[in-house]
């Protein structure tokens, strides 16, 4: 029996279904070049619908030219989406997931270097990471981006993907900006009370589902607690979730955290609890009947089945511990958690990222190059040759795994293939305790 029965539970969002619980949230690759995906980008998403994502968001893609528009970022207000969308939904639904887009708007949270115009906002008040003051949006910029949102709904549509993920209100974005009265002084209808404050998100959700008509996934990114003074907390975002549900377009709600001023909120390095975002978006979950994605160090599928089992969401959304192994799902279905390389929280995928360069991974080198080392690409050498792997129990593994003859150092009396691998075991490969972990010099070693 499958040790996790909750997260394999197939799923519904609105009238698609999904193969499990587990949910790919959205992230930043930069395998984008020139607005437009790569080989690589597409290998990067099939990559996580092979190793088992049920439902894959993509990254976040420019809802309007007035975002930021660097060019490792896709526009989805563009034509050109629709023939990229088509390939890449092909090649992600032979693995049986479900793959949405992402449109989005950074409003403040950006500068105007990029693309030489004024950032825009709701108010003119800086962001005090960029310092800009922003340009306030007269009613016609509104009515713009309303539009770009249409046309991203629209693409997506009819490039064959299965949803639409409408982003912003989480992360302290455009649409944040407008929900909080911390970033919104506006006294037209835009502004003052939530009614007004929410009315872009209902203008954006009525012309998105105009759009998509009924069978498609439409869905939203929330924050459960901006985490902060003056901004919205969980039962402001509970409240704002129930409104949202109301207007009866939504198959889903995701949750996330923090915005730029707190950002450690939004992705945290390691010393932060497992599942930090659960209590408050339990009170998101508690507030609506909708689907609830709940994120944030979720690394390993015992901890995700607990949250499903205790009730707190109705997905697990992980995007680390899929950065760092792509085939987590798989393996926890075959019962092999202990095989599933864990995302340590060191935040360099971040780094690769703030570094304007593709994403890439402490603990797995194929992390951005899935077409070139992903699974399945590693071949036997012709020619044999000695590769001392320093520190590296994992990647010796590999190599293993590969076909290599794998030597450990320390303790070593002979050489050990990997015990997963087809080929012969000999000593001390064979026969030793599989759930010791390596204990050192003269230890039992997993390789
Ligand atoms: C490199 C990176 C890029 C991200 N980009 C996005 C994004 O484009 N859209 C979004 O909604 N969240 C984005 N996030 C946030 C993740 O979706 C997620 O909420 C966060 O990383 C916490 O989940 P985790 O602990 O499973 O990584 C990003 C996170 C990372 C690490
Ligand atoms: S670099 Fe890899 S291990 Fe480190 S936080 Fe990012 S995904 Fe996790």
């Amino acid at each position: 029996m499958n040790p996790f029965p909750h997260l394999f539970e197939p799923g519904r969002l609105g009238k698609r279904r999904t193969r499990n619980r587990i949910w790919m949230t959205a992230h930043a690759t930069l395998l984008v070049k020139d607005h437009l995906f790569t080989e690589e980008h597409i290998a990067y998403y099939v990559e996580r619908a092979r190793g088992g994502a049920g439902v894959i968001t993509m990254e976040a893609m420019a809802a309007h030219p007035t975002t930021q528009p660097y060019k490792g970022k896709a526009f989805a207000f563009d034509p050109r989406m629709v023939s990229q969308y088509r390939r890449i939904a092909e090649a992600v639904h032979a693995h049986g997931s479900l793959i949405l887009a992402q449109p989005w708007h950074r409003g403040r949270q950006t500068n105007s270097v990029t693309n030489g115009i004024p950032v825009w906002a709701p108010s003119a008040i800086p962001c005090a990471v960029y310092r800009e003051t922003p340009h306030v949006m007269t009613r016609e910029d509104i009515a713009e981006i309303v539009e770009g949102y249409r046309l991203s709904a629209r693409f997506a549509r009819e490039g064959g993907l299965d949803g639409i993920e409408v982003h912003g209100m989480a992360h302290g974005y455009l649409l944040n900006q407008f929900l909080s009265p911390a970033t919104n002084h506006r006294e037209d209808e835009y502004g003052g009370s939530l009614e007004n404050r929410l009315r872009i998100v209902m203008q954006i959700l009525d012309a998105t589902r105009a759009e998509t008509g009924p069978d498609f996934v439409v869905g939203v990114r929330i924050n459960s607690d901006d985490g902060m003074e003056g901004g919205l907390r969980p039962e402001d975002w509970a409240e704002i979730a129930r409104r949202l549900e109301a207007t009866g377009h939504l198959d889903y709600i995701s949750c996330s955290q923090g915005t730029y001023l707190n950002r450690m909120m939004i992705y945290p390095t390691s010393p932060e609890a497992h599942g930090y975002q659960v209590p408050a978006t339990r009170v998101v979950k508690r507030a609506v009947g909708l689907p609830v994605v709940a994120v944030g160090r979720i690394v390993m599928p015992e901890e995700a089945e607990g949250f499903l089992a205790g009730g707190d969401c109705d997905f697990i959304g992980l995007s680390r511990a899929l950065i760092a192994d792509p085939m987590w799902g798989m393996k926890a279905e075959q019962g092999r958690s202990e095989d599933i390389r864990p995302c340590v929280g060191a935040n360099w995928c971040m780094e690769s990222i703030f570094a304007q360069a593709p994403i890439a991974c402490i603990h797995n080198p194929a992390a951005g190059a899935e077409a070139e080392l992903g699974e399945g690409t590693l071949r036997p050498a012709k020619a044999a040759k000695r590769v001392a792997v320093v520190g590296a129990v994992r990647a010796a593994r590999g190599a293993g795994r590969a076909g290599g003859l794998v030597v450990p150092r320390h303790g070593a009396q002979g050489a050990a293939r990997d015990p997963d691998s087809s080929g012969a075991s000999s000593a001390p490969g064979k026969g030793r305790d599989p759930a010791r972990p390596c204990a050192g010099r003269g230890g039992a070693c997993r390789l």
